[in-house]
């Protein structure tokens, strides 16, 4: 934006208030027009994306063409809703959500092959029993070859193996059929498939609380044992479901270093910040007070002059959701619990947050 110089009274004011709008945003954001825009602030570090529904793919058209980078299916394309029996696929929705991607320039992060939750229980079952782990290995192969085969070229990313490592004791988690029936086989495996099946594509380890200490050990063993087996994983997905306080942003940035540290790629693939600690019962709030998204915006602040300064090796950054009218924690994990996690409100304006998170574009290095 040019000050002339020289002009009449209204205009001398209307030029004013331009130039003391743009002063404001250029000191609160740190650039003009274009770095309003998160993808655009973020282009040089990494992906902008959200995961979508095919509600929200089209309710919030508008937000995402000119927002994000990149979209994760919230639910289409995990293993049960895509491949609900044996003999047959459901490929309608995500047919849908790659064509748009793909016409609205935007990369797609599957999400996700293996899982030991939205599965269906066919998949483990053969007649009364169990399957036994040569069957399961049979249908671990042909799921991955198919879903995987019909994108080709079309899917940048996958999450091949979802939450495999356990929460406390052992190192993989054991309440998962995948476990039961091929012990950790199943992982290594099912990133060879991938690989076989589309090359080019990235493929991802995801899980939660992968930024806790004593878990991120537990990740980077088993990819650490993966890469010396010569199993094509290429990154790590760390969720992100986090709140105002939890966790530090020290362990944070211990675990995207810990993770690169084994030339791997990292991403942040479900972030949202619930305003509540996790299973917080009293206290609620009835509406997102301006305190309240304050506290939001400084932590979404924080976040990002983070992840900027980790630009080199973060591949992306995925809000779980776009705006608080769709979001999976009014119902996590308590019922009926409204909360307001993410960087648009219900109505689709941006946020406090979405102000904060772009401001910390300015702290990369
Ligand atoms: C996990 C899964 C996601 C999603 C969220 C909650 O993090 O990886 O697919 O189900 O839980 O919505």
């Amino acid at each position: 934006m040019m000050c002339e110089r020289g002009k009449g009274k209204a205009e001398v004011l209307g030029i004013f208030l331009i130039c003391f709008g743009s002063f404001w945003s250029l000191a609160l954001y740190g650039g003009g027009k274009e770095d309003m825009e998160l993808k655009e602030a973020f282009r040089r570090d990494f992906y902008i994306g959200a995961a979508v529904s095919p509600g929200t793919m089209a309710s919030d058209d508008g937000i995402i063409r000119r927002e994000f980078s990149g979209l994760t299916p919230e639910n289409i394309m995990k293993p049960g809703p895509i491949h609900p029996r044996e003999d047959r696929y459901d490929f309608g929705d995500a047919d849908r959500f790659v064509a748009y991607a793909r016409e609205n320039g935007l990369l797609v992060h599957g999400h996700t092959l293996v899982w030991h939750n939205q599965t269906g229980a066919w998949l483990f079952r053969d007649g009364s029993g169990l399957a036994s782990a040569e069957l399961l290995d049979q249908r671990l192969r042909e799921h991955i070859t198919t879903v995987v085969s019909r994108y080709k070229g079309r899917i940048a990313y996958w999450d091949v193996v979802n939450e495999a490592i356990s929460d406390g004791s052992g190192l993989y988690r054991a309440d998962s059929p995948w476990f039961e029936i091929m012990g950790s086989d199943y992982i290594g495996k099912a990133f060879r498939y991938a690989h076989e099946a589309d090359p080019e594509a990235r493929l991802y380890y995801n899980d939660y609380n992968a930024v806790d200490p004593g878990k991120r050990e537990r990740i980077y063993r088993m990819a650490s044992d993966l890469l010396e087996q010569g199993v094509p994983l290429h990154g790590i997905g760390i969720q992100g479901h986090w709140s105002l306080e939890w966790p530090p942003v020290e362990d944070i940035e211990a675990a995207i270093d810990r993770y690169a540290s084994l030339g791997l790629e990292v991403q942040i693939t479900e972030l949202d910040v619930s305003v509540y600690e996790f299973a917080q019962k009293d206290a609620l709030y009835t509406e997102p007070t301006e305190e309240l998204m304050k506290r939001q915006a400084r932590r979404y602040g924080e976040l990002y002059a983070l992840f900027a300064r980790k630009g080199d090796v973060l591949a992306g950054v995925t809000t779980w959701g776009i705006g608080d009218d769709h979001t999976w924690l009014d119902n996590f994990p308590v019922k009926n619990r409204k909360n307001w996690p993410l960087l648009f409100d219900e109505e689709g304006e941006p946020k406090p947050a979405y102000y904060a998170a772009l401001g910390g574009a300015k702290e990369r290095k």
